[in-house]
């Protein structure tokens, strides 16, 4: 089956109006499909939904929405309820990095709502209606982060890790049903959310988002864990096969240690 027929009409994507995000909906309008973009900057999400719109023919709808409020499935769904979503981009994240006693509770519990209660809410809706038709994807937008214990990113890397784990289990649960699942790994990519931090330090260099995204969208319906870049995969590789947890997570509080 096509892309387009697989995963269309419509592609939702969360965190559209920048970074890995805004990439995901470029190549998705490059490939036919529809798409219902969400973010909480109206301006940048209605200027990408234009050039979408006249350079690839196809609709792209703009729906700003603050995904921290608690309504925001009933305001998705006014808009998604007659549209067909074949593909639901979890992506909108947020990540702190510091000292854990630093971050307050407050900003601790958003990160969880936005990381993992927020895809919660919107695969449950989704994935139903995906099976009803028997065909569907969803990708979730993790971090490399989720493989180990990261501290000064604790709270952070424990929200990805959940949905590294979460999305290995649908996508074997899913897989009859015609929805593919795909967990997307990336590691340091050049996006506003990692503009505030230094990471020069880190022995792997930042990558570009456009390569991020278009790396997810080639292994949907063929992988299910996904990290962009050689030299991540290396660091994957070496951080599975030759050293422990426990040295991982002393590696990683190294290089997170000299980033703020
Ligand atoms: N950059 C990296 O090195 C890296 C590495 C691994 C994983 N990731 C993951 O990649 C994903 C995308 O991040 P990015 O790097 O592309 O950063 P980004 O450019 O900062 O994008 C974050 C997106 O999430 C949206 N967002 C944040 N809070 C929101 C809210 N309350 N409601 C609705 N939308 C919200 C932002 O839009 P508005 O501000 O307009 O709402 C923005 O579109 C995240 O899940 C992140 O954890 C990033």
């Amino acid at each position: 089956m096509k892309f387009k027929e697989k995963y269309g009409q419509y592609a939702l994507i969360t965190g559209a109006s920048s970074g890995i995000g805004e990439e995901f909906a470029k190549q998705l309008a490059q490939k036919g499909l529809n798409l219902v973009l969400i973010a909480r900057r109206k301006d940048k999400l209605e200027k990408l939904s234009n050039e979408l719109e006249t350079k690839h023919k196809i609709r792209a709808i703009p729906l700003a929405v603050d995904l921290l409020s608690e309504n925001f499935l009933d305001e998705i769904k006014k808009v998604t309820d007659p549209l067909e979503i074949g593909l639901l981009v979890s992506n909108a994240g947020m990540m702190y990095i510091g000292n854990y006693m630093e971050n307050s509770l407050e900003n601790d519990l958003k990160m969880i709502d936005l990381n993992i209660k927020v895809p919660a809410i919107l695969t449950h809706h989704f994935v139903q209606l995906m099976v009803d038709r028997k065909r569907g994807g969803i990708i979730y937008t993790a971090s490399m982060l989720g493989y180990m214990g990261t501290p000064f990113a604790s709270t952070y890397a424990g929200t990805k890790a959940h949905e590294i784990v979460k999305g290995e289990g649908l996508a074997h649960e899913l897989k009859p049903k015609g929805i593919d699942v795909l967990v997307l790994n990336p590691g340091l990519t050049e996006t506003e959310m990692t503009s505030k931090n230094d990471f020069s330090g880190m022995p792997m260099k930042l990558m570009k988002p456009d390569i991020v995204a278009k790396t997810a969208i080639d292994a949907l319906g063929k992988k299910v864990l996904v990290t962009p870049g050689f030299m991540n995969n290396m660091m994957n590789w070496v951080s599975k096969r030759l050293m422990s947890r426990k040295m991982n997570t002393k590696m990683f509080g190294m290089f997170m240690k000299k980033t703020f």
